[in-house]
């Protein structure tokens, strides 16, 4: 009979596999960026996730666990689409707002794994264990916000081929809502009114 605790260390695995991918995934997508913010913050993010390899092996060592890794079909296919689309919006204006979507699904399916994960070690009582993960989790929502910021502050905007670098109250991150669609161009139905209600 399985137990909690298999299911823990086989998500465990699963997030091990995914982080080296991710490790080798994050210098590909600075290269391709071509805002300097988005640089850094990608940058930023790959030395974290170095160190979230390293806290996953802690995190074993809590289960007197040797570190290893599970393929992660799910992070291969993310990271498969993110190069997909990378080579597709080369050299368009849409190119980072493309990064930045690709990244920020990465970052999702990393939080809801993390929450989980953060979630069952609290149950299985490995308070140590529950306070590193507690950490990756912290610093992958942080990571996914910086994204959302630089969505929100200029680059949904170039993305319109309106690159004058300001922000915009309406701007809204391609994962939180619809972007500012100048008015000509909102569908039938969604006015401003409705645009700022569904705005996160
Ligand atoms: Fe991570």
């Amino acid at each position: 009979m399985k137990t909690l605790k298999d299911l823990f260390l086989d998500e465990l695995a699963d997030m091990y596999d995914a982080e080296h991918r991710i490790v080798k995934a994050l210098p590909k997508m600075a290269k391709a960026a071509t805002c300097d913010d988005l640089k850094k913050a990608i940058q930023s993010h790959l030395k974290e996730t170095e160190g979230h390899v390293k806290k996953l092996e802690q995190i074993f060592q809590c289960f007197d666990k040797k570190a290893k890794g599970k393929t992660c079909e799910a992070t291969v296919g993310l990271l498969k689409e993110g190069d997909e689309i990378a080579a597709e919006f080369k050299g368009s204006p849409a190119i980072n707002a493309a990064l930045i979507g690709a990244a920020q699904k990465v970052e999702h399916y990393e939080i809801a794994s993390y929450g989980c994960l953060h979630e069952w070690a609290g149950l299985l009582d490995n308070q140590k264990a529950a306070g590193l993960l507690q950490q990756i989790l912290g610093q992958e929502k942080h990571a996914n916000e910086a994204l959302n910021e630089l969505a929100h502050s200029s680059l949904n905007e170039e993305a319109l081929g309106k690159s004058n670098g300001k922000s915009s109250p309406d701007a809204v991150s391609a994962y939180g809502g619809p972007v500012n669609l100048p008015r000509r161009s909102r569908p039938v139905g969604m006015g401003r009114s409705r645009v700022l209600s569904v705005k996160r």
